[in-house]
């Protein structure tokens, strides 16, 4: 039986029997893994542990403010906040393809973390988030499903040129045990009971080329459509749409439709919305969301971001199309 109180001692003496009085540096992402990673391990060995956490400019609206109020605000863990994301935009210039674009945000991710590692010359230690499916699923063919394309954070991410020992004090866990292991440590359960979100972030949600601009405008979309999902109760289940739904995200399409707003025309581009429902994220079905709540989604957004007056609701089941776009 999962004894929640009986594992956390048991996980933070293993963790300082690791490490001793050796430092240990843990790349956060703002996923739940790496969040609940970081609670444990501070928990266990306090200022020993340094997070890194790097804004590449594909994250949620106003996710690094929010990871650094959870972590160093109220968990006083010390975070250095890396601001990489002219370095990323760069590197992304006019970059189409979907697997290239992935490959470049992990490289990119690799060097920014190792970069910032170097200069804690007093680390040993690199903690990880991996969760169990994840060390399952490295072991088998690596084909791309549910969390298996973490590359630059997970495993297997691990910098070859840096000598360090690996921290994972998750490994045995299941997702539904990591989440209860970080409402038990003190994490918002809104946080901790998130949608996934993949790796590279908004970058496979903007089709084809990532400009900021265009990340800019996604994310205030995006945050509107999240929003209106938390706040829509059912009825019927009195649960909200956020918690019925297993992931849902807006995506950017780069073409520009006409529209009109007041007495004028405007030329601008098209957000996608996209909610499904699934158990393993292997295959999924697009999730049945209320017309009025749909119709309340699209108006916010179109009203509130200028540079999109056309929002559009994906129909399509996981086969034939994938979740995300890209
Ligand atoms: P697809 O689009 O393949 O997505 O149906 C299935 C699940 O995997 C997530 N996903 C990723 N996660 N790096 C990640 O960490 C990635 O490159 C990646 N691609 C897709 C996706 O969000 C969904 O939950």
């Amino acid at each position: 039986d999962w004894a929640m109180g009986d594992y956390i001692e048991e996980a933070i003496a293993h963790i300082r029997a690791q490490v001793g009085d050796e430092e240990v540096i843990l790349g956060l992402s703002g996923g739940v893994d790496s969040s609940v990673a970081a609670a444990l391990i501070h928990r266990a060995i306090g200022d020993q542990l340094t997070c890194v956490f790097v804004d590449h400019g594909l994250l949620r609206l106003n996710e690094g403010d929010m990871v650094m109020e959870m972590f160093a605000k109220n968990l006083g863990v010390k975070v250095i906040r890396v601001d990489a994301v002219d370095d990323f935009m760069g590197k992304l210039a006019g970059v189409t393809d979907p697997e290239a674009k992935r490959k470049i945000i992990g490289g990119e991710f690799i060097e920014v973390f190792d970069a910032e590692s170097h200069k804690l010359t007093s680390a040993k230690w690199l903690a990880q988030g991996t969760i169990y499916p994840d060390v399952i699923e490295s072991a088998g063919k690596g084909k791309k499903a549910a969390h298996t394309i973490k590359s630059h954070h997970n495993v297997g991410g691990l910098p070859e040129n840096m000598k360090l020992k690996l921290l994972e004090p998750l490994r045995e866990l299941f997702k539904d045990e990591v989440r209860k292991l970080g409402v038990a440590l003190g994490l918002p359960h809104d946080m901790v009971y998130r949608h996934p979100f993949p790796g590279p972030g908004l970058g496979v949600r903007i089709l084809g080329e990532v400009k900021k601009e265009y990340a800019d405008l996604l994310r205030r979309a995006d945050a509107i459509f999240i929003e209106e999902l938390r706040n829509t109760v059912d009825e019927a289940t009195g649960k909200n749409w956020y918690d019925l739904t297993s992931q849902a995200f807006a995506v950017f399409l780069p073409v520009k439709s006409v529209g009109v707003m007041g007495d004028g025309r405007t030329y601008e581009y098209v957000v996608a919305l996209r909610a499904v429902q699934t158990l393993d994220f292997m295959t999924a079905h697009w999730a049945h969301l209320p017309y009025d709540l749909l119709g309340k989604v699209s108006n916010r957004i179109i009203n509130e971001v200028r540079g999109i007056n056309r929002v559009v609701y994906d129909v399509s089941g996981k086969p034939p199309a994938t979740i995300e776009w890209e």
